[in-house]
């Protein structure tokens, strides 16, 4: 089963040389990443602030890479149709911001994006099981979600195996993404427990050769 699923790499830019964005993409992309994860945050739903859609559409210039779009903010909804317009592929919202996360994947979906839903350390896997076919992927994450450079939570892989179980079950084919604290020891792990994509920053472009660090995640089994 699992040596079936191809292994995605989604590095996270928040990691990487802003003086120098367009080097470091271009890393990410010769070293044969398939994915680009974008960190978003409002300085409200979690205590840091990045970037907005206006960043991202210089980006969309930049790269034919899939952008994996991480709404660490408090208003997903208001702000998809912006992000889809800059380019996001997919839209990534944390479920804790909402009391009908289903409803928030609708509406986010209408803004022609493929759809996420995240969940942060302290929120049960179980929460996403009832909005599993109205996702194209659901993040897993291994670290509060704020900053990067972070040490993975174990607890972590018992949540990605709840999730792979459920969708296996259910023959979904929605993707699992972990994120947070991911080297390649802690990948080994996820991609045993079940994961689809690997989002790391630390790992791949504080590296001396992202390039190797991006073949090394990927040969973790
Ligand atoms: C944390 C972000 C992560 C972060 C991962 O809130 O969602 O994507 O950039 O960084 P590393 O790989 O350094 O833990
Ligand atoms: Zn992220």
């Amino acid at each position: 089963m699992e040596s079936q699923r191809r292994l995605l790499i989604a590095p996270s830019i928040l990691a990487a040389d802003f003086s120098d964005l367009a080097g470091e993409i271009r890393k990410a992309e010769t070293g044969g990443a398939e994915w680009l994860h974008l960190d978003v945050m409002d300085a409200h739903f979690v205590p840091n602030l990045t970037f907005g859609p206006f960043i991202v559409s210089a980006i969309r210039k930049l790269t034919a890479l899939f952008l994996d779009t991480h709404l660490m903010i408090t208003d997903p909804i208001g702000y998809a149709p912006r992000f889809a317009e800059a380019g996001s592929d997919l839209i990534t919202f944390h479920v804790e911001a909402f009391e009908n996360p289903r409803e928030a994947a609708t509406r986010i979906r209408r803004s022609d994006v493929k759809v996420g839903a995240s969940i942060k350390p302290a929120t049960p896997p179980e929460v996403l099981f009832p909005l599993l076919d109205a996702l194209d992927l659901v993040l897993v994450m291994s670290v509060e979600p704020g900053f990067g450079g972070q040490k993975f939570m174990p607890h972590a892989l018992e949540k990605i195996r709840a999730l792979r179980r459920e969708i296996d079950h259910r023959r979904l084919d929605t993707l699992i993404e972990v994120d947070g604290g991911v080297d390649p020891e802690t990948a080994a792990l996820a991609r045993e427990a079940g994961v689809d994509v690997l989002v790391a920053g630390t790992a791949v472009f504080r590296a001396e050769s992202p390039a190797r660090a991006i073949a090394q995640l990927r040969s973790t089994m």
